[in-house]
């Protein structure tokens, strides 16, 4: 149900060569920033997709009633628009405790908005890290109608707080910064109905 991937993600290449990294965060990163940073810029990798496929034990609900949180799924062509920090690699000892359930750090290419235009461009692109739970470990819950994700996100809380508080300050954190993600949006619509009609 649970897989801690602290020790390994200790381990990333990148974090033993350089002193400063940039990381993508696209989910709670985007407005949870209780970590120290050098600098921050929106951007986005290609190539990914951000679902609510990844179960949440340990923040936004619990071993029997796992919450939904996001990870990234590789789909061609796909944008997946966030924020990238500059951090000092100590800064990793804390986001790899924060992010241990499941998520591996991978390495993308990150493309700030400013240079997105001239993105055919190799040498625009920084070298970064990004944390994704990858399906085969053992809280990935995967694809479900967005009713059925909706739903269990409603339904959940955990010691982070509440599962649909986690979407609400996702998708704000994504209208503000004038993005638009579907799926964020669809869930977000969708559990606000579920709130007016319980009311
Ligand atoms: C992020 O905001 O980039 C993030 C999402 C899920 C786990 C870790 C980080």
């Amino acid at each position: 149900m649970s897989f801690n991937t602290i020790h390994l993600n200790q381990d990333h290449q990148l974090l033993n060569q350089q002193q400063e990294i940039w990381i993508f965060g696209y989910g709670s990163l985007i407005y949870k920033v209780d970590f120290p940073f050098i600098e921050k810029a929106p951007a986005s990798i290609f190539g990914w997709q951000r679902r609510f496929w990844q179960g949440s034990h340990d923040h936004r609900g619990t071993p029997n009633n796992p919450g939904r949180v996001v990870t990234l799924i590789q789909s061609h062509g796909d944008e997946c628009a966030g924020i990238a920090y500059k951090v000092t690699r100590d800064v990793f000892d804390h986001l790899n405790y924060r992010e241990k359930n499941g998520y591996f750090l991978v390495e993308v290419d990150i493309y700030f908005d400013n240079d997105l235009s001239k993105r055919i461009e190799p040498d625009i692109a920084v070298k970064g890290l990004v944390y994704i739970a990858l399906k085969d470990n053992d809280a990935f819950l995967g694809h479900a109608p967005n009713e059925h994700i909706a739903k269990q996100i409603y339904y959940s809380s955990g010691p982070s707080g509440l599962n649909k508080d986690y979407v609400y300050q996702l998708a704000q954190a994504l209208r503000n910064m004038g993005k638009t993600d579907e799926h964020v949006f669809e869930i977000d619509t969708l559990l606000r109905e579920f709130n007016s009609q319980s009311e």
